[in-house]
């Protein structure tokens, strides 16, 4: 259990969050949401010590062990993947280093041998003989293949290194875990065994995401960053979002509802006051106006982003796009050979590859970047289409016309 009581942490004069009381609870999965700079990574660093509060304190249940998933990816380049997976736990990785030190030694001395004795105890205790294959099968789930495995971390590309990374936080089943975006880089296919992996964890997780789906396929419990403080909702991303939302209309209907009834009673003042046979009434108004508690709501700093298209010249008829045979072919690798599909109107289109290449070298070709393919494509005579690059950083605010 991770107990967390009056915690606060200002920068200077800034207030990230206070008076934070929470309890994190095994079997659950707590998804961490607020809008950007609200405050999540550096919560999930005051939990695993990486930063110190400004007050209060975070105390764990005695010998539960916790796992962060790394941010670096360069920080294991000069080990192998293998290696890198079993440093996720510390503990046990320690006392291989001290064993394998020990036994390299040329004067091997009684006191050696006795310390040797017990590191080889506590490495039985904590399954260490299962280590190496434990790791082995994390890394192989997770789409690192065997021959990658004695390989070192700096020789895979950074989709691979993102899977090795998860895979040490993964590794030797940690009592809690700590998850900042992890789907972040992932792939999909990644992404969907993460969220059955999590799904049947029993641990407490932790994790920070700005993907709805999985937050909704992982969570147990939503934590809201907002207005410097932070609530916790039992229930899905969906559910809090929902609730939330409900719960604002309630109170701004309430307001709606209390404001109207101000503006009768002031009415009703204005109207008697100066009059003498009503003037008492109009007393009676002025106390139940005083009494009238308007609720302020306070402006969120969360913003909801949205994609907001041009209205567009003029209305596209039925066909959009045509594609017949395309093909593209990349220093003798094939990325794709013969697609065909039409494009209709109202058609909302997923392209899927595990690699991204491919995809990119789709679009590529599609917006008119890459004149080096096989196959034709024709677009509707009525449409302007518009593309954004992923690379879009000269492409400034608006969607890029592609004629
Ligand atoms: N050491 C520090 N000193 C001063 N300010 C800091 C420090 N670390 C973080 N901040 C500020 O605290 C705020 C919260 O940062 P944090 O990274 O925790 O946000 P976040 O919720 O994880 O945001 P994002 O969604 O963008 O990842 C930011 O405004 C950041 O600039
Ligand atoms: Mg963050």
């Amino acid at each position: 259990m991770i107990n967390i009581s009056n915690l606060s942490l200002r920068f200077g004069k800034r207030i990230l969050f206070e008076d934070v009381n929470l309890k994190f609870t095994p079997g659950n999965c707590y998804g961490i949401i607020g809008a950007n700079g609200a405050g999540k990574s550096t919560f999930l660093k005051i939990i695993s010590g990486e930063v110190d509060p400004s007050t209060g304190s975070v105390a764990f249940t005695p010998g539960e062990r916790m796992s962060v998933l790394s941010q670096d990816h360069y920080a294991f380049d000069e080990f192998s993947v293998l290696e890198t997976v079993m440093m996720g736990n510390q503990d046990l990785y320690k006392i291989m280093k001290e064993k394998d030190a020990i036994y390299m030694k040329e004067d091997f001395s009684d006191a050696d041998g006795e310390r040797a004795g017990e590191l080889e105890s506590l490495f039985a205790e904590m399954d260490g003989w299962n280590a190496e294959s434990n790791a082995a099968t994390l890394l192989s789930n997770l789409g690192i293949r065997e021959e990658q495995h004695t390989k070192l971390v700096q020789e895979l590309d950074g989709n691979e290194k993102v899977r090795v990374l998860l895979a040490q936080a993964l590794f030797g089943k940690p009592d809690i875990l700590i998850l900042d975006e992890p789907t972040n880089d992932l792939d999909i296919k990644t992404i969907a065994w993460l969220e059955d992996f999590l799904a049947s964890y029993e641990a407490i997780v932790l994790v920070v995401s700005h993907d709805r789906h999985f937050l909704d396929a992982v969570c147990t419990h939503i934590v809201d960053i907002d207005f410097s403080k932070m609530t916790i909702y039992t229930g899905n991303y969906t559910f809090w979002y929902e609730s939330s939302q409900l719960a604002l209309k309630q109170r701004s209907d309430q307001n709606k509802k209390m404001e109207d009834k101000v503006k009768e009673l002031q009415e009703f003042i204005r109207r008697f006051s100066a009059n003498a046979s009503k003037s008492k009434q109009a007393t009676s108004r002025k106390k139940a106006l005083d009494k009238i508690n308007i609720d302020e709501i306070k402006p969120s700093n969360r913003k909801y982003p949205a994609i907001m298209f041009n209205q567009m010249d003029r209305e596209p008829g039925d066909q959009i796009l045509q594609v017949e045979g395309l093909s593209k072919t990349v220093d003798g690798q094939v990325f794709f050979k013969d697609i065909s599909f039409m494009v209709n109107k109202g058609d909302k289109i997923a392209i899927l590859a595990e690699n991204n290449l491919v995809t990119s070298a789709f679009y590529d070709i599609l917006s008119g970047r890459d004149q080096d393919y096989k196959g034709e494509f024709k677009w509707g005579v009525t449409i302007t289409p518009a593309d954004m690059p992923i690379d879009n950083a000269d492409s400034s605010k608006a969607a890029r016309k592609i004629w």
